[in-house]
């Protein structure tokens, strides 16, 4: 049937709402992807000085990924959309911020998206993914090592928590891999800094763009 072709290709373009540009457009601030990492995410938000701006961009990224997660794990059931569907969504929204069609195929690293698919797959997976980024963001104040190691660490606590927790499917298991695979390359530069000791800190602003 074509639904799940349909549910893929709208959880496409909704992840393709990049919400970092979106939301700066509307509160008046600098795009993000001209100043600081240049990066379109709610860390580099942040670097404009506005944390109602970074936290609203969190929040909508995550929801993105969220949403259409939760609407194939209600109603997909009764329309013969199964757990293969729902993988397929989740990693669909997360490539759509990736990759956006409606910015040139140019998006960000994927983090806020992420989380939103993985607190749709079970809010408690999301939530412990959350605690983990929560946890090294305060040990080392560095965003994106706070990212890299809950994008790690979110298919181990998923396969080692699942059947616990949660109902444990390869389908998912696979989509949050390779969702967690693509956020790590789309982290090169991240790394670099991190190795080199210049990476920027959280809370530290960015230098106005030019
Ligand atoms: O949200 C992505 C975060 O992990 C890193 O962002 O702007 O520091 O490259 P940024």
């Amino acid at each position: 049937s074509f639904l799940p072709v349909l549910a893929v290709v709208a959880a496409y373009l909704v992840g393709s709402l990049s919400f970092a540009v979106i939301v700066s457009r509307v509160m008046g601030l600098s795009d993000p992807r001209t100043f600081g990492s240049k990066n379109p995410g709610a860390t580099n938000v942040l670097r404009s000085g506005s944390k109602a701006a970074a936290v609203i961009t969190l929040l909508l990224d995550a929801a993105k990924g969220w949403l259409p997660v939760f609407l194939v794990g209600i109603y997909g059931p009764q329309y013969g959309l199964r757990d293969g569907t729902l993988a397929m969504v989740g990693l669909a929204a997360f490539l759509g911020h990736l990759y956006p069609v409606f910015f040139k195929f140019v998006g960000g690293k994927g983090v806020a998206t992420a989380l939103g698919v993985l607190l749709g797959v079970s809010g408690w997976l999301g939530l412990a993914t959350l605690l983990i980024w929560v946890l090294m963001a305060l040990g080392f104040r560095y965003s994106s090592l706070a990212s890299l190691t809950a994008a790690v660490l979110a298919p181990v606590v998923y396969v080692l928590a699942g059947d616990t927790f949660w109902i444990k499917n390869t389908s998912v298991t696979v989509g949050i891999t390779v969702m967690a695979l693509f956020l790590l390359y789309r982290h090169a530069e991240n790394i670099n800094r991190l190795i080199k000791g210049t990476e920027s800190k959280l809370g530290k602003k960015a230098a106005p763009p030019a």
